[in-house]
Parts: C-alpha cells; sequence; structure tokens
C-alpha cells in the first residue's frame, strides 16, 4: 500500500491509476477503523481496480466544544488494517497540508446542512462538505464510498456531486452493527461499559418503531412518540432528536406514504451517538 503525506504525492498516485484506465475507489475516513470502514473498503474493492483510503481528522466538522483533540487516533492499527484489506493507496495529510492558512472558501449545501445533526452541530456539515469536496479534488475517484450511518452526510454530500457536477459515484453502504445491534462508530470506543450497555437504545427506539410501523401504524407522530418513550426509559442518556423525515430532503414527513428515514442522535454519559433506519412503504 502506498502512503501519501502530500497533496502531490496523492494527486501523482490517482492519475497514474487513471492512466492505466484504471476505475478508482475512494473511502475517505478520519481513521480509528472499525468493521464499518472495512465494509466500505471491500465494497470499494468490489466496484473498482484501484482503492484509495484516506485518514484525517478533519478540524472543520467539530465545534469548538467538540471532540476534536480526544478524537481516536490509531494510525498503525488503521494502516494494518487496510494492508490486510489490500486497500492501494493511503492518503494521510496534516491540517497544514489540507487546509493553507488564511483559507476563506466552505462549502455549504443549503437547506440541508442545517437538519439532523446540523441543528445541534452548526458549522459540522459545513466542514464534511468542504473537506470531502476538497478530498475529491485531490483523490479524483471514479467512485466514492460513504456508510449511511451518517445518513444526513450522506444525503448533503451526494446533493453537492449534483450541485457541483463533480464527476464521481457515490456509493452508500449499509449499516454494519455489533451482534447486539450497536451501529459501529469510532466514538463507540469512548462508551465504560456500563454505557455501552445504555447506548443500544438507539437501536431499540428504532426497532421499536420498526414494529410499529409492521403492524399498521402510519402517522409518524404517533410512531416518533413511541420512538422516544423507549429513549426516555434509559437514564444516562440524553436525546438530541428522533425524527421521520423525507430521505433526500431531510424535512419532517407528516403521514408515512413513501420510504422515510428513522434517525436518532442521543448523547450517552459524553459520547454523541446517531443510528437511523429506512422504512419502506
Ligand atoms: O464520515 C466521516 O468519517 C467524515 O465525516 C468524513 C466523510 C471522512 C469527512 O471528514
Amino acid at each position: 500500500m502506498k502512503v501519501c503525506k502530500t497533496i502531490d504525492d496523492m494527486r501523482a498516485a490517482s492519475r497514474e491509476a487513471r492512466r492505466e484506465g484504471k476505475r478508482l475507489g475512494f473511502v475517505p475516513t478520519m481513521g480509528a477503523l472499525h468493521q464499518g470502514h472495512l465494509s466500505l473498503v471491500r465494497a470499494a474493492k468490489a466496484k473498482s481496480d484501484v482503492v484509495a483510503a484516506s485518514i484525517f481528522v478533519n478540524p472543520l466538522q467539530f465545534g469548538p466544544t467538540e471532540d476534536l483533540a480526544k478524537y481516536p487516533r490509531t494510525f498503525d492499527a488503521d494502516r494494518e488494517l487496510l494492508e490486510r484489506e489490500a486497500a492501494d493507496i493511503l492518503f494521510v495529510p496534516t491540517a497544514k497540508e489540507m487546509y493553507r492558512p488564511g483559507a476563506v472558501t466552505y462549502v455549504t449545501v443549503e437547506g440541508l446542512s442545517d437538519k439532523l445533526c446540523g441543528r445541534s452541530r452548526p458549522g459540522h456539515f459545513r466542514g464534511v462538505a468542504t473537506v470531502v469536496a476538497k478530498l475529491f479534488h485531490i483523490v479524483e475517484p471514479d467512485l466514492a464510498f460513504f456508510g449511511q450511518k451518517d445518513a444526513a452526510q450522506c444525503v448533503i454530500i451526494q446533493r453537492m456531486v449534483r450541485d457541483l457536477n463533480l464527476p464521481v459515484e457515490i456509493v452508500v453502504c449499509p449499516i454494519v452493527r455489533e451482534p447486539d445491534g450497536l451501529a459501529m462508530s469510532s466514538r463507540n470506543a469512548y462508551l465504560s461499559p456500563e454505557e455501552r450497555t445504555s447506548a443500544l437504545v438507539l437501536y431499540r427506539a428504532l426497532t421499536a418503531t420498526r414494529t410499529l410501523f409492521e403492524q399498521g401504524e402510519r402517522n409518524t407522530a404517533a410512531l416518533i412518540a413511541a420512538g422516544r418513550r423507549v429513549m426516555a426509559k434509559e437514564r444516562g442518556v440524553r436525546l438530541d432528536y428522533f425524527e421521520i423525515v423525507d430521505p433526500d430532503l431531510l424535512t419532517p414527513v407528516p403521514e408515512l406514504t413513501r420510504p422515510v428515514l428513522v434517525a436518532v442522535a442521543a448523547v450517552v454519559g459524553t459520547t454523541r451517538l446517531i443510528d437511523n433506519i429506512l422504512l419502506s412503504v
């Protein structure tokens, strides 16, 4: 696996692959890799000739009181996992390499960046869209792979790609869960054993909503109330949102007459976790 630390090296590696007529698949990450990330690498391997991954803890998508400083950085283990998955290129820029001093240019996906997590994490999706646009310009992938766990992020990136005519196909891969249902996340590493148990409430609440839906309930207020009731029972968990939204617009849906996204975010101890399911009528 070729490790590129500079933008120039990454561009050269990508252009070499293109010269050889190869399709380049790209998996952007912030490291602390788990099976969810590895599923993206495997999907990229299946659909591309050359796979590049990036590890960059993007300061621009963290708020001033968020976990940028303590975000898990496990480079040696990440590198080994990527080697094992036979990724071809790893891009690991520094923040200085990615953001020149005095940079003032951002990408904002209007009308979507303030939905779901964007409401409680102002500036987060602007940071995500900006770094992903930059990564796309540097890596120049044919395909890029993202996890459905970050559902709003996927919607925002898809809209950015469409609006800016970026020549990359976005592939969204299913959520990977632990055997007990907890969605895999790098932030799960923060959880104490007790918090790890409490964190299961997110999936339990989503499952309760799905069960009610399968029993015929189509009123979203009733479905949301059922999910919130489950969330409220778990002590030490602070609900941020439990919403049922249009999966493309991220706006609330009153009656369930078409597919919807059921999305939840909550703080368990001090760790913010998200999860979601899709319901199809
Ligand atoms: O999903 C993530 O890990 C990050 O938001 C991403 C897409 C790598 C951008 O920093």
